[in-house]
């Protein structure tokens, strides 16, 4: 392992100076620090935490975030979480069992000691304008939050692991090497599209080829700006171009490892830097269309559906009002989820947006999403979903069948029941 440059007060923290809580999380960013070559720590002005879910903690889990926080371990910057495995207020509505609800609980409550703010999202950046500036040091470890954090804010984030990203938090710091420096954040392949991109299922199935191919490269999208309906600069929480963004880095974040990504002309740093972000080994890909991709997120076998999920990552308002015009007046023939942040909901409940889904039968869901909420509890087996990320996970995560497809083709089949071509 390298060693590190430590400051005076970095140095007390490690060696104990502010508690046993403290200095756990200074050992985890230090050793981190030291295994990846960084030559200092960074401050970072906010954390996004993940692995919130008791269905992924488990009891270990719990137990290990009631120590924390009994060791007197805080939150020194803005901290927020990930979705969780339920809806704070509606689990009993949800189906969900007791046995799973209380220790969910718990765990929030150990978060909340630690002075983590429960947002329950993972679209913190639509959550508050300038959630963070171009440059900024970060420490966020939601996948999706983080390819949007560095591509879209121009902000500077590795993707941390859960308690990583808890660590930093208490702290102040992370160890900056990786997306932090500007070698780091150089484009490893060039992507010219040949394809039309026209819906935001679009926009995951091209992140489902090329995170396939570059793994954990920096992808430069090349001509990616026409097809995104706003303006450089323009790119605010109401924007369909954000829908489409948040979903193609969900996407290359969840085939690939994608970190971050550039849009010729369009993102920050494809906008200051230009040409000069190409890496020296830069590798061109070309895709010529999306059907491979359409047909490698279908099981072409499910014909009934039993749950319809949208908003992965978190919907945005645009996007539930969007599935309120499409649904009112009419009735569901199965479950529909739409997975949202608490406040998001709030404010379509204002517009009158909630009412007229959940009048039609449908829900929108705060809190959780269809990844992490324990679907095997709730008895479903088939899921169609727009939303790539939730297409890759769900199988694996869930032990469910997928059909993947348009928001019209998904709201379709939660009207009767079946998904149609
Ligand atoms: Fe968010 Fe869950 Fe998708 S955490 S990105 S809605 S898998």
């Amino acid at each position: 392992m390298s060693s590190i440059y430590l400051s005076v007060e970095e140095q007390s923290l490690l060696d104990g100076g502010q508690g046993p809580g403290v200095q756990r999380a200074m050992e985890i960013v230090v050793t981190l620090g030291r295994i990846y070559g960084a030559a200092r720590l960074v401050p970072i002005s906010s954390a996004h935490i993940s692995g919130v879910s008791y269905k992924n903690l488990g009891a270990a889990g719990l137990a290990f975030l009631n120590r924390w926080a009994e060791e007197g371990a805080r939150a020194r910057v803005p901290a927020w979480l990930n979705p969780m495995g339920m809806e704070a207020d509606r689990w009993i509505e949800m189906g969900i069992p007791a046995e799973f609800a209380e220790p969910q609980l718990a765990v929030i409550d150990a978060f909340r000691r630690m002075g983590v703010v429960p947002t329950l999202s993972c679209t913190p950046y639509l959550l508050a304008e300038e959630v963070a500036q171009p440059g900024e040091h970060l420490a966020w470890a939601e996948s999706s939050a983080v390819v949007f954090a560095n591509s879209v804010l121009g902000a500077r984030t590795n993707r941390e692991g859960g308690p990583s990203a808890l660590a930093a938090a208490i702290v102040g710091r992370t160890a900056c090497y990786g997306y932090h420096l500007d070698e780091g954040r150089r484009a490893t392949h060039v992507v010219e599209v040949h394809a039309p991109l026209h819906t935001v299922a679009d926009f995951g199935a091209l992140g489902q080829i090329v995170g396939q191919q570059v793994g954990s490269g920096v992808p430069y999208f090349a001509d990616l700006g026409q097809w995104l309906p706003a303006l450089p600069g323009e790119v605010s929480p109401g924007s369909e171009a954000v829908d489409r963004l948040k979903t193609l880095g969900a996407s290359l974040a969840a085939y690939g490892a994608v970190a971050l990504f550039h849009v010729a002309g369009y993102t920050p740093e494809a906008v200051a830097v230009g040409e000069d972000l190409l890496g020296p080994d830069v590798q061109f890909l070309s895709v010529e269309g999306l059907d491979d991709a359409y047909l490698a997120m279908n099981d072409e076998g499910v014909l009934d559906i039993d749950l319809v999920s949208l908003g992965c990552p978190h919907a945005s308002l645009a996007e539930i009002a969007q599935v309120a015009e499409f649904v009112r007046g009419q009735q569901m023939n199965t479950q529909l989820w739409v997975t949202t942040a608490r406040r998001t909901r709030e404010r379509a409940v204002v517009d009158g947006w909630v009412q007229t889904i959940e009048e039609a039968g449908g829900r929108v869901v705060a809190d959780t999403c269809t990844v992490v909420a324990p679907l095997q509890l709730l008895g479903v087996r088939t899921l169609a979903t727009n939303a790539a990320k939730t297409a890759c996970y769900a199988p694996a995560h869930s032990g469910v069948r997928v059909r993947f497809g348009t928001i019209e083709q998904c709201l379709q089949a939660a009207l009767s029941g079946r998904w149609s071509n």
